[in-house]
């Protein structure tokens, strides 16, 4: 790490949900390394408890929170919480989501619900706590994470593609909004990563060796994203490396979207 990495966010407050695992722990850690005061919060809290254990160990700032992003007023307090703890709050990456696989015909209306309420409306919530905040401050990024799944097409993954295009869409909407206040709104749109939110997949593919052979065949670079690499555009865009930048889909995905 470059030592400007490691005052790339110093003094920031950043609160994470869905940050126990994948994605969320990778970006939750790069920020906490880059001199950000981190929140990891997860449905899970212990596993948002182990990644704060991790982040301490390398001397760095970091709590956590058991938090279910469904409860919208458990959501609300938690943010509320976090300024009336740290002062401020500057950077918010909205990440938990679901995946349920199926085409229309497989996927059930309770099923789209609660794809919605996970991959649309808990960020619409946490965002419009977060830009009360923001907005007092005359600044903030707040980071949604989508899919490349919002801006391309799969195969019969109705409800998972659905939400998250209309999470890149209301994430520009509200960009366009707010980028009067200095308040930053950008999606994150990985492709394949290789963590446990890939299980459903797997077992449409029939297990991991398909899975395994369609990312060599399907992704044009031949393999997975290593979270890191996906932690490295939160990095990116949290920090003033992203200054001018909003309202954009930032797809990393090996080139699948082109393919
Ligand atoms: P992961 O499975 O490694 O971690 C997800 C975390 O979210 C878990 O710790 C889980 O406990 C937590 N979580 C689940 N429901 C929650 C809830 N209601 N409230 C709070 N936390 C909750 O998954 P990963 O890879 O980090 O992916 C999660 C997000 O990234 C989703 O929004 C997904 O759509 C997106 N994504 C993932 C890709 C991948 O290939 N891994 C690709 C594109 C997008």
């Amino acid at each position: 790490m470059l030592l400007s990495d490691q005052v790339l966010l110093l003094d920031q407050v950043a609160f994470v949900t869905g940050a126990g695992s994948g994605i969320g722990r990778a970006g939750a850690i790069a920020m906490a390394r880059s001199g950000a005061r981190v929140v990891v919060s997860d449905l899970d809290g212990d596993k948002a408890a182990a990644v704060v254990a991790e982040i301490t160990a390398e001397g760095h700032r970091a709590t956590s929170l058991a938090l279910d992003v469904t409860y919208d007023a458990a959501l609300n307090s938690a943010i509320d919480q976090t300024v009336a703890e740290y002062g401020r709050l500057d950077i918010l990456h909205s990440h938990a989501g679901i995946q349920i696989e199926g085409s229309l015909e497989q996927v059930t209306a309770a099923d789209m619900d609660a794809s919605w309420a996970l991959n649309v409306r808990a960020h619409f919530v946490a965002s419009k706590a977060a830009v009360a905040h923001m907005k007092n401050q005359g600044r903030g990024s707040i980071i949604i994470t989508a899919s490349n799944s919002g801006v391309q097409y799969d195969r019969e993954m109705i409800s998972y593609a659905t939400t998250k295009h209309a999470v890149v869409a209301m994430t520009r909407q509200m960009a366009a909004d707010y980028a009067r206040y200095n308040i930053r709104f950008n999606t994150l749109c990985p492709g394949f990563v290789d963590t446990p939110f890939n299980a459903g997949f797997e077992k449409q593919m029939g297990g991991r060796g398909n899975l395994e052979s369609y990312i060599s065949e399907n992704i044009p670079m031949g393999r997975w994203a290593t979270v890191d690499e996906i932690a490295d555009a939160v990095l990116f865009l949290a920090s003033h490396r992203s200054s001018f930048m909003t309202g954009h889909a930032l797809v990393i995905d090996g080139g699948e979207c082109i393919a």
